[in-house]
């Protein structure tokens, strides 16, 4: 029956508390780790973004976000005492997009914030001086200074080639030179330090930031001091540095801490880099509608479900989107009509109640997993840092943390399994925007201490 086959996953998806604290263990030790020596699979990247904002950051910028899912161009305004106004467009990237010669990709980006510039030209009063950008680019790049970055590896399905390796600050900026956009690249930087960075401009008490979208990862600031990777550099020890972890990483290749089912195992082998972003296979927004299929797929395989019908088109790989659990689990009715809508409607397949019911629950225990190895990321770094007994925020964003249902609660419950009631003072907080306006807060900070000599 249902009810079976529900059991049976409910005890391959199910995370208990003491199965996350050994989680935690190996995650902080893996932080730890990443900020020894280059080179390691989670490489905790050091940013060049020196401290907090003082909130004092004034002036218009530009930001251009390059995400996963949207390229958004954005206009900010930076009024001081954390205020700010944002003017935006927003482009979907086409799958053929990710998979183009990287050239042409950041020749896109330069088109796209030519035409936005052209409109906006009016707000800046230039005097013959290029317009300061902020360019977000979410992905791992190993930084030697704020205005350059080589990209370690592409994540989130991208394969575009001839980035890899290459610094894209130097590649975006011939494209933007080769359209003749009178912009002038003042900082790189991740989503996840775009986040911390505008939060804590709105925000004191944030000390962490991450998204839980196509990808998830998170940056936090750290003590110079307790960087010895760059300790050649000769910066100050007490001073203060954002480190981008790329923790999606955490567990790559090796394999030995996370759970991984063998609908994940599927996913990783079939996907453009088998055994790399093995923490984020299991939880990002890329993947989740993907591990659902293939769950279904094996139950069509078994003769479980949907006897006598035609299946083929919910067995095309990734046909199935993250959203699509999102509004199953959402479903207001008892006769569950948003799970019947989508399964009629998007792959011709009619349901009986008792399958509506089992693909909602299963919904939840695939969001639920995610959740709850979410709160073990955070949980790691707020154990490294000593975060638990004063408490702090978490500034998150991304389409998994604000679009479905329940995840905040779910990561919040991890954190008490984690930590017991302690785990209360470790809040999320939703961060709009956080790429662009941090972008913006960050081109300035790079513009300030340049004017200081710095
Ligand atoms: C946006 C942030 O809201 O979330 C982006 O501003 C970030 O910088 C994005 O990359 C991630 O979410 P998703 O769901 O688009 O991957
Ligand atoms: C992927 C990227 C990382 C980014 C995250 C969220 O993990 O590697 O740089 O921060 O997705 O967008």
């Amino acid at each position: 029956t249902m009810a079976d086959h529900l059991r049976k996953y409910e005890s391959l998806f199910t995370l208990t508390p003491q199965r996350m604290r050994m989680i935690v263990d190996a995650f902080e030790e893996t932080l730890d780790k990443g900020l020894q020596k280059e080179g390691e699979v989670v490489p905790m990247i050091p940013t060049f973004v020196f401290g907090w904002p003082r909130g004092s950051e004034t002036g218009s910028y530009l930001a251009l976000d390059l995400g996963g899912t949207n390229l958004r161009v954005c206009l900010v305004t930076l009024a001081g005492g954390g205020k700010f106004e944002i003017t935006q467009t927003k482009y979907r990237l086409s799958e053929e997009q990710k998979q183009e010669e990287g050239e042409l990709l950041f020749d896109f980006c330069a088109k796209c914030l030519k035409t936005f510039v052209d409109s906006y030209l009016a707000d800046f009063d230039l005097q013959g001086a290029a317009i300061p950008l902020g360019f977000t680019f979410s992905y791992p790049c190993e930084q030697e200074r704020i205005d350059h970055g080589r990209l370690i590896r592409w994540t989130k399905g991208f394969g575009n080639p001839n980035v890899e390796g290459y610094d894209v600050a130097a590649m975006f900026r011939a494209s933007l030179a080769k359209h003749n956009v009178p912009v002038e690249l003042v900082s790189l930087i991740n989503d996840t330090t775009g986040t911390l960075i505008a939060s804590q401009y709105v925000n004191p008490r944030t000390r962490i930031g991450v998204i839980f979208g196509t990808g998830c990862n998170a940056a936090y600031m750290e003590r110079i001091g307790n960087i010895p990777k760059i300790k050649h550099l000769g910066l100050p020890d007490d001073g203060e540095m954002a480190i981008n972890c790329e923790w999606g990483a955490f567990d790559s290749f090796t394999h030995e801490h996370l759970p991984r089912t063998k609908y994940d195992i599927d996913i990783d082998q079939t996907s453009n880099k088998p055994d790399e972003q093995a923490f984020e296979k299991l939880i990002s927004g890329r993947y989740l509608g993907e591990i659902f299929r293939l769950v279904i797929c094996e139950m069509i395989d078994d003769g479980s479900i949907f006897l006598g019908q035609n299946t083929y088109k919910i067995e095309k790989p990734y046909v199935l989107e993250t959203a699509f659990l999102s509004l199953m689990e959402a479903d207001p009715t008892e006769e569950l009509l948003t799970v019947v809508g989508i399964f009629t409607h998007f792959y011709g397949l009619e349901t009986t109640l008792a399958e509506r019911q089992f693909f909602r629950a299963l919904a939840k225990l695939i969001g639920t997993r995610a959740a709850r190895l979410s709160a073990c990321g955070i949980a790691a770094i707020v154990s490294k840092m000593g975060y638990l007994e004063q408490g702090c925020d978490v500034a998150a964003d991304g389409s998994l943390y604000s679009k479905y249902p329940g995840f905040p609660d779910r990561v919040h419950q991890g954190l008490f399994d984690i930590f017991g009631p302690k785990g209360n003072n470790i809040r999320t907080v939703h961060a709009e925007d956080g790429s662009g306006v941090g972008s913006a807060i960050i081109a300035a900070m790079t513009n300030e201490r340049r004017a200081a000599g710095l």
